[in-house]
């Protein structure tokens, strides 16, 4: 079978790097890729906004499957389009992406089906958002109810903050007709993250993982995409996972059908650990990034006919099998990341990739003068081991063999697990 993936971060080599050991594909392709994918794949020059055009190329070459990797494409109806031409597509709709796309949808659906998460109150006005928000207390939560890219969260520790919080909201790159905030109760707990391959109507459990949000050591500094992650959670014991299916997957699984928007697709689902129970943070509707990148590792199965029966509508008879192994990924990112950053750093050499520790390329490009770093997450340094401390100890040699020296990284990915074997 032929394969077309769309993404070029470290979370989508890592799928073409477990795709293209399937014994099952064809041809793989991607679109736009990156150098790490295209060790895998072929690259393929098209526009991913351009959904018809991604659409004619797919049955102009036979593509029997399109795995979307990110967010953008999801809420922009890419399957959409593929699925009315035929083609099988591994990753929600437009309606069913409004999981991630907005928010106050989603919490809307938790008060619906009494799914746990935290308290809310939806606002399309600033002044209502501010009364509310100088009624109440802090510390407190206030989201951009769009697609962010990790930005649109303040958890506001004063109400100066959380003001600023809600006039940025409809203010600039979020502001605009139909803007939208969501306020909400501020959770404590430990964060941990659940997968599911969804078919619109089952869920079938994928793994666990913890990512780590903040760019510095010790959770300090701003909030990025992901700056490591290992899996399985320590914390998401058999007891809290099934009970996260039973009170939230499974309830959202049947609230999005019978909202007539089943859900097709991987289910990331960030939860807070509360004294009281798990509770539901966000859900987005693709894989994680960095998250991808431990989950493939531990993944023994073949995931090629796991992507295809999501996409047909068939997860039931599938029994993923998991290595005993914990996996860990320290992400090298551009000094300034989240911020501005330098790009065209050179690269000059990396450490070969074994059985035990891989190096998925997140933001690079290929020149004529060689490797270099042009996204602010660059490369996922990624290793396994019998413990997370040995999977650290693997991933952070391999980083200290990195040849690039524009770059940081945390140096205690994993650490509250480590500090828990010990
Ligand atoms: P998001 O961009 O939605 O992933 O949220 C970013 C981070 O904000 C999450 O990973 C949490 O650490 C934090 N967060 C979001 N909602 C809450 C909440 N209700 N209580 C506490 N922390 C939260
Ligand atoms: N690593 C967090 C995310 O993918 O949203």
């Amino acid at each position: 079978m032929n394969v077309l993936l769309i993404g070029s971060g470290g979370r989508e080599h890592a799928l073409a790097w477990k795709i293209a050991q399937s014994p099952e594909i064809g041809e793989l392709l991607a679109v736009p890729g990156n150098p790490g994918i295209a060790e895998h794949a072929r690259i393929v020059q098209l526009d991913v906004a351009d959904a018809a055009a991604l659409a004619t190329f797919c049955a102009d070459n036979a593509i029997g499957l399109v795995v979307i990797g990110p967010e953008q494409p999801l809420v922009d109806g890419l399957a959409d389009v593929l699925a009315e031409a035929g083609i099988p597509v591994f990753g929600p709709s437009r309606a069913a992406a409004r999981l991630e796309g907005s928010k106050g949808f989603t919490k809307d659906l938790c008060t619906l089906h009494d799914i746990p998460t935290a308290r809310y109150r939806r606002f399309s006005d600033a002044a209502q958002a501010r009364d509310y928000v100088n009624a109440g207390g802090v510390p407190i939560v206030v989201k951009a109810d769009g697609l962010a890219a990790g930005k649109g969260v303040t958890v506001a520790e004063t109400r100066e903050e959380a003001i600023a919080a809600v006039n940025a909201c409809f203010e600039g790159d979020f502001g605009g007709p139909g803007a939208e905030v969501v306020v909400e109760e501020f959770l404590e707990g430990e964060e941990a993250s659940l997968f599911c391959i969804c078919d619109g109507e089952r869920a079938l459990f994928f793994g666990t993982a913890q990512d780590h949000k903040r760019a510095f050591d010790r959770d300090r500094g701003p909030n990025t995409g992901g700056m490591g992650a290992y899996s399985p959670a320590l914390p998401m014991t058999d007891a809290v996972t099934r009970r996260v299916m039973r009170e939230i997957v499974e309830p959202t699984l049947a609230g999005m059908k019978s909202a007539g928007a089943p859900f097709r697709g991987v289910l990331y689902v960030g939860l807070m650990l509360t004294e009281t129970g798990p509770k539901l943070i966000e859900y987005n509707v693709r894989f994680g990034d960095p998250e991808c990148q431990v989950l493939m590792m531990r993944l023994k199965s073949d995931v090629l006919p796991i992507l295809l029966a999501a996409a047909n509508g068939d997860v039931s008879g599938l029994r993923p099998e998991w290595s005993d192994e914990r996996a860990l990924t320290v992400v090298m990112a551009a000094d300034g990341y989240p911020g501005t950053y330098a790009r065209g750093t050179a690269i000059r050499s990396l450490p070969g990739s074994g059985p035990q520790m891989r190096i998925f390329h997140a933001g690079t490009s290929r020149t004529d003068a060689g490797l270099v770093a042009t996204g602010g997450r660059v490369l996922n340094v990624t290793a396994t081991g019998t413990t997370v401390k040995e999977a650290a100890r693997r991933a952070y040699e391999a980083v200290e063999a990195v040849d690039w020296t524009e770059g940081f990284w945390r140096t205690d990915i994993g650490h509250r697990a480590i500090m828990t074997e010990a």
